[in-house]
């Protein structure tokens, strides 16, 4: 088949060029399209974006929103479904009527609520190409006020409760849907990562409580919530901020069920969700905490998944563990227990930085996306960078950060980022103790001879700083996005417009794909179910992305194609 030929090519493409100018660039033989831009209706009742008004606060939870993320495909009654998040909101985009993006009204927060959380849409392809299939039954907007349900050890607690909610069961909302995951039975994660920066407290007096600091929960919110939304108030709602920073399970087949915030995987700012069953059974996630020198975590169900048997517990019920890594390359997952730790239950599920920073784990390089080989037994996360490791830095628990050789944090003031690896003992994603290596180190061989140099795999012709979304392909291809500096000066020279690459787990090899507008991050990446398709994300692009001169910009999720309609994936 394809698929085993471009496995034995392993790259399937001309490696390309860094660029530095507004618009993507992929492979000789492969094309890209648009298949939703921010603002594009989901629904035909919804009004058309407006280049002066942006999108009305009416229409504004009846269209794509803003700033994609991690996605996911599924296919639901034979159709083609995308899930995928809308982590954050620029309000110079979304607020254009008023000067410099300000927040002014309870109009203008409910706008940016609407923008962000979660779209699922069909899609379908035609003569014109990948685009939304307006007003289909499964079409859904996911926002910052969509009631959910909670599970695990925190549901119901008093930490949980608020006036709105007496019983601590029912939150509104999902806010900065970072990446994302799939489970086996076919529903979506959804991630909640800087929720922190929601909040802010108009009482100048307000006593922050417990456990703000370490969640970097501040007097003042970035998008003013406070001022005109009460729920954002912590000095009204101080339990608000705990019922975010989880994973949210969402099914993409139902658009009336209520979507379920797992408090079992613990609370933090949530990168990805990476789901694999270990040869017992149990789901195992690996999940990461995107925050300078904070940890890597995993969570084991404490039942197992049979296909077509219940699955109600199995994000509920198990056991989150933080990882130690060794300086001899091995490691071992330490188990966030009432014992180890001193808290119970719910005290681990809210405040788990804290658990974890008890049980001594590894304070890392902002790990982002987890990404699980489907073809050997091991995973690989995306270490970012980290500006605060060095022998002066903590982080907000007060865990040492400094740089220590042979590890997989070794560089002081980390600019470019790494990708560790590990394999679990027995080829059990379940087991405790594991081995690990650098798959890669990014650095610039042009400019240092050092550390920063980065690892052998890194070379001329493949520069990039700072991995953060990965996805494998179905062949055991890793693909790599990167979300870094793209001045393309001085240390980033070489490196041009953020990009994704393609790496060979086996060789370590690594090929330049695609490059992004500039000012873009490239997030999110899934397959049509044929494979034939790649649906890849643009966050934050500079105008004229995607529309031309003098068009707002707009984030957008775009199709890329090999001009054969060959696999690509
Ligand atoms: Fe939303 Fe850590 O990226
Ligand atoms: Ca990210
Ligand atoms: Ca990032
Ligand atoms: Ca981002």
């Amino acid at each position: 088949t394809s698929v085993e030929a471009q496995a034995a090519g392993r790259f399937g493409f001309d490696p390309i060029a860094i660029q530095t100018d507004n618009t993507i660039h992929v492979p000789t033989g492969y094309s890209w399209s648009p298949v939703a831009k921010w603002g594009e209706p989901l629904f035909s009742d919804a009004e058309d974006l407006s280049q002066d008004f942006g999108v009305g606060v009416a229409s504004s939870d009846r269209v794509f929103g803003e700033n994609t993320d991690g996605m996911e495909t599924f296919v639901v009654d034979g159709r083609q479904v995308i899930a995928v998040n809308h982590e954050y909101v620029n309000t110079k985009i979304n607020l254009p009527q008023n000067a410099d993006g300000a927040v002014l009204s309870a109009d203008d927060v409910l706008t940016l609520q609407n923008m962000q959380g979660v779209t699922v849409m069909e899609v379908a392809e035609s003569a014109d190409g990948w685009g939304i299939v307006v007003d289909s039954d499964l079409n859904r907007r996911i926002t910052q006020l969509t009631p959910m349900a909670i599970s695990g050890p925190a549901a119901g607690h008093d930490l949980m409760k608020t006036d709105a909610d007496p019983d601590g069961m029912t939150i509104l909302g999902t806010m900065n849907n970072c990446g994302a995951g799939k489970t086996p039975w076919g529903t979506y994660l959804t991630c909640e990562e800087n929720f922190n920066g929601y909040f802010g407290s108009t009482d100048a007096d307000f006593v922050a409580p417990d456990g703000y600091a370490r969640y970097g929960i501040g007097a003042e919110g970035r998008y003013a919530y406070e001022k005109f939304d009460a729920r954002f108030d912590t000095s009204k709602n101080p339990n608000e901020p705990n019922r975010f920073g989880y994973v949210v399970e969402i099914d993409p087949s139902d658009p009336t069920a209520m979507p379920v915030k797992h408090t079992a995987l613990g609370r933090f700012k949530h990168e990805n969700a990476a789901v694999v069953i270990a040869p017992d059974g149990r789901v195992v996630v690996y999940l990461g905490d995107d925050e300078r020198g904070e940890f890597l975590y995993k969570y084991v169900s404490t039942g197992v998944y049979t296909p077509g048997g219940p699955t109600d517990t199995l994000l509920s019920d198990g056991q989150l563990y933080a990882a130690k890594f060794d300086t001899n390359m091995t490691g071992e997952w330490l188990a966030l227990t009432p014992e180890a730790t001193g808290m119970d239950a719910a005290e681990i599920a809210i405040f788990t930085r804290t658990a974890a920073s008890a049980v001594g784990a590894t304070t890392m390089d902002r790990p982002e996306w987890v990404a699980v080989n489907p073809v050997a037994v091991e995973a690989y996360c995306a270490l970012t960078n980290n500006s605060r490791r060095g022998p002066d830095f903590t982080n907000a628990g007060g865990d040492p950060a400094v740089a220590i050789e042979g590890s997989p944090n070794p560089r002081d003031a980390n600019n470019y980022g790494q990708i560790v690896r590990w394999r679990p003992e027995n080829d059990d994603h379940a087991a405790i103790d594991f081995t690990w290596d650098l798959y890669v180190m990014a650095g610039n061989p042009t400019v240092h001879d050092d550390l920063n140099a980065g690892s052998d795999n890194i070379n001329e012709g493949n520069l990039f700083n700072s991995p953060d979304g990965m996805m494998f392909d179905s062949t055991g291809m890793l693909w790599i996005q990167t979300d870094g500096d793209d001045s393309n000066e001085e240390g980033y020279a070489g490196m041009g417009n953020n990009q994704m690459l393609a790496g060979d787990p086996a060789t370590g090899q690594i090929e330049r794909f695609m490059t992004g507008p500039n000012g873009s991050e490239v997030t999110g990446l899934a397959w049509s179910a044929d494979k034939r398709t790649m649906f890849v994300g643009i966050q934050h692009p500079s105008a004229p992305f995607p529309d031309g001169d003098g068009m707002l910009a707009r984030s957008s999720i775009v199709a890329i194609k090999r001009d054969d309609n060959a696999l690509v994936g």
